[in-house]
């Protein structure tokens, strides 16, 4: 329907949405609620880095929030990052946030208060198993190898370089994921808790920057 449309909502505000481009969630509502509850003043000048953005959604509820923040928003979806480009200028948002074409995140000297991050995560067998309107999205968009952590890895291991002393990495997992990150001491980040979502389910870890941050 939301590609029928071409639109969908997400946090109360409406986006455009095109074929070949993931359709927000409610239960990626979950990472915005947790931000607001770990970052209490909106009016901090806070660089926020929005990995896997999609149709831009989190990078500009985000930034409609804190009013002050910088975002960079990346996707290595070409489709992704024109529809994201789209939304960001819907919203008047194009001096706040700026979005990249690229895998995961360039080698780039940058810091983050915060990082964001709804990636691929789904399974093989996950794979095998989802419903006809699922199929239509794109495969890059859910699939995230074997035991659905390829891309969720990846996202691991560059955050200790780039996250700010007491920044957080919050993101949208499986849960079935959960306890991978119960010890994340060895990805040098810390623990810090699950959320659930809107449904009960355990949708959204966040991890600290660790002691040599
Ligand atoms: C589940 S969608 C989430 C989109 C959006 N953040 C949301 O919550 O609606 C995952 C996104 O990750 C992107 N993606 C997949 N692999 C990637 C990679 N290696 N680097 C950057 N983005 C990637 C896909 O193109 C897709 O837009």
């Amino acid at each position: 329907m939301a590609y029928l449309l071409g639109n969908a909502y997400f946090y109360e505000y409406s986006f455009k949405i095109k074929p070949g481009v993931f359709i927000p969630r409610p239960e990626t509502e979950t990472i915005i609620d947790v931000a607001c509850d770990l970052f209490k003043d909106k009016t901090k000048p806070l660089k926020i880095l929005d990995i896997c953005t999609g149709s831009g959604i989190l990078a500009i509820v985000l930034a409609k929030i804190f009013t002050n923040s910088k975002i960079i928003a990346v996707d290595i979806s070409e489709k992704a990052v024109n529809i994201a480009r789209e939304n960001i200028s819907l919203h008047k948002l194009e001096n706040r946030v700026n979005v990249l074409r690229t895998d995961i995140f360039p080698d780039k000297n940058e810091n983050f208060d915060f990082i964001v991050s709804n990636p691929p995560y789904l399974t093989d067998v996950e794979m095998k198993n989802i419903p006809d309107e699922v199929k239509r999205e794109p495969f890059q968009a859910l699939y995230g190898g074997i035991s659905g952590m390829d891309i969720i890895k990846r996202i691991i291991d560059i955050t200790p370089r780039i996250l700010k002393k007491d920044g957080f990495i919050i993101m949208e997992i499986s849960p079935h994921q959960v306890s991978y990150f119960r010890n994340t001491d060895i990805y040098g980040l810390e623990f810090f808790g699950i959320f659930k979502d809107l449904y009960g389910f355990q949708r959204v870890v966040v991890l600290k920057s660790g002691a040599n941050n």
